[in-house]
């Protein structure tokens, strides 16, 4: 007999599914039932690519521009972000230090590849989005989970830092604002930050892939603070393109040559039509529509911030990015799964278990995600109200 046991290595097997997928499968399956589900468990605005982005794609495929790009992405686009950088933050990135990637991922993947090694710890937030914690299992490497509460608004502090900081610490991997929790780290706590991981020569690294999504003023990017951070970001979420699968990460100059050769052989290129498409997004017909949009999602974020307190959920006064609320159900449960499940099941509202995101009270909390519109949410907060009752 073979023995047909597949040969997986044991880090692998320390990945993780999202159970939030799990959510999604069982709401399309009720409603193949024909149940009305109301949809707040997505991670991706419920907005399609706006029309310009649309348009300069299609021209691109009409001119048959289908071909592998350069790896680091085409200059174009890469000038647009120069662009970006100068006119949103007032900082000067060189081309260079900007390389093109298939969405954030594609990006977190490579500066996986080329930061971390195997027995290396980073340190991270708990809770956060997983893919990180996971990337690290790949790399053989140690999370360093640091747990951060409502009270210090998500966001690790100095001293706790300090507090987690091991001798095989090599890196600090923090998004801003969070995914789940939507809350940013503040200019004065980022100053602070990076000066720590300076001084204790890590490498350190910002997720900023919800920016652009912002409800307060003051959203700086790392890279205003300081230029040997390592910045992921993406067109999936301000700029609507989730499917298209595009992302940009910025490196300081001595990482470039490095990057380009993990880029050419991790994936060639980022697609070529979404980069011919992406060159329309910074267009001023299109950032008035996505700028719209933000609006639109801050009107949600509004309702639903105030709906989830009234019925007794805890969640952060000020939600300043994103599109999602991570809310305490310490109130009504201690169990966010069979919350979430029966939620589901007998009330026809999906959101996403705190599970998915980290171990730190992550049973008395669930993910919900305003990416559906106002009419959605306000029948899911009734529905929310009368399971509560039950
Ligand atoms: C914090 C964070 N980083 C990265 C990603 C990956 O995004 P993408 O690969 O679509 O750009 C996500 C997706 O939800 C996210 O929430």
């Amino acid at each position: 007999m073979f023995d047909l046991t597949p040969n997986i290595r044991g880090s692998v097997k320390k990945v993780n599914p999202f159970r939030v997928m799990t959510v999604m499968h069982r709401a399309s399956e009720l409603e193949a039932e024909g149940r009305k589900i109301v949809h707040m468990e997505v991670g991706e605005p419920d907005f399609s690519t706006a029309a310009p982005i649309i348009n300069a794609a299609k021209e691109a495929l009409d001119q048959g521009l289908t071909q592998y790009t350069v790896a680091p992405g085409i200059p174009q686009l890469r000038e647009c972000l120069v662009g970006h950088y100068r006119e949103k933050y007032g900082v000067e990135i060189s081309l260079d230090r900007i390389l093109i990637t298939p969405g954030a991922s594609g990006g977190l993947g490579l500066l996986a590849n080329m930061l971390v090694t195997a027995g290396d710890g980073v340190l991270l937030s708990d809770p956060a989005y997983p893919c990180v914690r996971n990337f690290m299992h790949l790399m053989a490497a140690e999370p360093q989970l640091i747990s951060v509460g409502l009270d210090q608004n998500f966001q690790p502090t100095v001293d706790q830092l300090e507090g987690h900081y091991q001798e095989n610490t090599s890196g600090l991997w923090l998004a801003s604002p969070g995914n789940p929790t939507g809350t940013i780290m503040e200019r004065g706590r980022l100053t602070d930050v990076c000066a720590w991981a300076k001084k204790k020569r890590l490498h350190l690294l910002v997720d900023e892939i919800y920016q652009g999504l912002n409800y307060v003023d003051d959203m700086p990017s790392v890279l205003e603070l300081d230029q040997s951070a390592f910045v992921v970001n993406s067109f999936s979420k301000y700029f609507g393109m989730t499917g298209w699968r595009l992302g940009w990460i910025v490196v300081p100059d001595e990482y470039v040559e490095t990057a380009n050769i993990l880029a050419q052989n991790l994936y060639i290129s980022a697609s070529s039509i979404a980069q011919y498409g992406a060159l329309a997004a910074f267009s001023s017909e299109c950032i008035e529509i996505l700028d719209a949009r933000r609006e639109a999602f801050r009107e949600r974020r509004n309702f639903l911030s105030a709906a989830l307190r009234d019925l007794g959920f805890e969640l952060s006064e000020n939600i300043q990015g994103a599109f999602y609320v991570y809310a305490g159900i310490k109130n009504f449960s201690n169990d966010c799964e069979k919350f979430c499940s029966d939620l589901l099941e007998n009330h026809g509202v999906a959101i996403t278990p705190g599970t998915d995101f980290g171990d730190f009270k992550s049973l008395e909390h669930v993910r919900i995600a305003f990416t559906t519109n106002m009419e959605n949410l306000t029948l899911g907060i009734a529905r929310l109200e009368a399971a509560l009752k039950n």
